[in-house]
C-alpha cells in the first residue's frame, strides 16, 4: 500500500515499452520507482527493454505508440489513420502539440526551409532516442533551429542590432555574413513567439551553426542533426549520418572538419567559436 498525498490505494503505472524503456531519463527515477507498481506493453518489433522494475502486460499491443504520434503531431504529419476522429478533431482545434508551431514555420519560412526544418527535428529526435538524451527537447530544438531563417541578411541584421542580440564578434559577423546571426535570432524567437524557457534546448538552437568550446549532449544532437539531415546534399550526408547513430562525436568532428575545409577553401574567416569547437575534438 502506497500514499500520494490524501490518495491512498496500490498504484499501477501503465506505459508503452518506449516511455518504459526512457525511464531512467525520467526527472527522479528512483524515487518514482517505489511510488507504483510499473507495467509495460510491449511493443511489436521493439527490440530494447524496460529497467527490471517493468513487468510485461500480457498479450498483444498494436504498432501504435503515443510518443510517436505527438512527435509526427509535431512534424507536421498527417496521424488520422491512428487517431479517434474526435481526438483528432480536439487536436486540431486547440492546435496541441506542436500543431501550432509547424503551422506558423510553415507559413513564414520557405518550402525548402521549412522541409530541412522536419528533416532536421526528425533526425534530431532520433539521435536522442539513441544517446539517452531527451527526445522532446531534441525534437523541439530541430523545430525551432532555424526560425531565425525567415529573414533576409539585412533584416537579421536590423533584428539583431533591435534585439541587442548577445552573439560573439557580432561586429565582424554583421560586416561579414549576418545570416551566421540567424541561430540566435532563432533562439530568441523560440523565447518570445513560441514560449520556449529550457536553456538547454536554447542553447542547443544558439549553438548549432557556429558551435561552442563545450557541447552539451543536445547541443552536438542539433549540431549533427543539421549538418547531416535527409535533405542536405553533401556527398558525405549521408555517410555522417550512419556515423551519427555508432559515434557521436566522430561525426560532430567531421561536421566541423566539413565546414572549416569549406571555409579555407573560400578563403573565410572563421569564427574563434567555430575554432574552439574544433580544438576541442581534435587530439592533442
Ligand atoms: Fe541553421
Ligand atoms: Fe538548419
Amino acid at each position: 500500500m502506497e500514499t500520494l498525498g490524501t490518495l491512498q490505494g496500490e498504484l499501477h503505472f501503465l506505459c508503452g515499452q518506449d516511455s518504459a524503456v526512457s525511464f531512467p531519463q525520467w526527472r527522479n527515477p528512483s524515487r518514482l520507482k517505489k511510488l507504483a507498481t510499473w507495467w509495460y506493453g510491449a511493443r511489436p518489433g521493439a527490440s530494447a527493454l524496460p529497467p527490471a522494475h517493468f513487468r510485461r502486460i500480457p498479450g498483444r499491443f498494436p504498432a501504435i505508440s503515443s510518443s510517436k504520434l505527438r512527435s509526427d503531431l509535431a512534424l507536421g504529419r498527417d496521424c488520422t489513420n491512428d487517431l479517434h476522429p474526435d481526438v483528432a478533431a480536439y487536436i486540431d482545434q486547440h492546435r496541441l502539440y506542436g500543431k501550432r508551431m509547424v503551422t506558423r514555420l510553415s507559413t513564414t519560412l520557405s518550402a525548402s526551409r521549412y522541409a530541412h526544418t522536419l528533416n532536421v527535428a526528425s533526425l534530431a529526435e532520433a539521435l536522442a532516442r539513441r544517446w539517452g538524451a531527451d527526445p522532446a527537447k531534441a525534437l523541439l530544438a530541430g523545430l525551432l533551429h532555424d526560425a531565425g531563417r525567415r529573414f533576409r541578411p539585412h533584416e537579421l541584421a536590423r533584428y539583431a542590432r533591435r534585439r541587442r542580440l548577445a552573439v560573439p564578434e557580432r561586429a565582424i559577423i554583421l560586416d561579414l555574413d549576418p545570416m551566421l546571426l540567424h541561430a540566435y535570432a532563432s533562439a530568441d524567437i523560440a523565447r518570445r513567439e513560441f514560449g520556449v524557457r529550457d536553456p538547454e534546448v536554447l542553447n542547443a538552437i544558439r549553438r548549432h551553426t557556429l558551435g561552442d568550446r563545450r557541447m552539451s549532449l543536445l547541443d552536438k544532437i542539433l549540431y549533427v542533426a543539421d549538418a547531416c539531415a535527409l535533405d542536405r546534399s553533401h556527398e558525405t550526408s549521408a555517410a555522417t549520418r550512419d556515423l551519427a547513430f555508432v559515434d557521436l562525436d566522430a561525426a560532430l568532428k567531421r561536421c566541423v572538419s566539413d565546414k572549416l575545409i569549406h571555409a579555407v577553401s573560400r578563403e573565410a574567416w572563421l569564427h574563434p567559436l567555430t575554432v574552439h569547437l574544433w580544438n576541442s575534438l581534435a587530439p592533442r
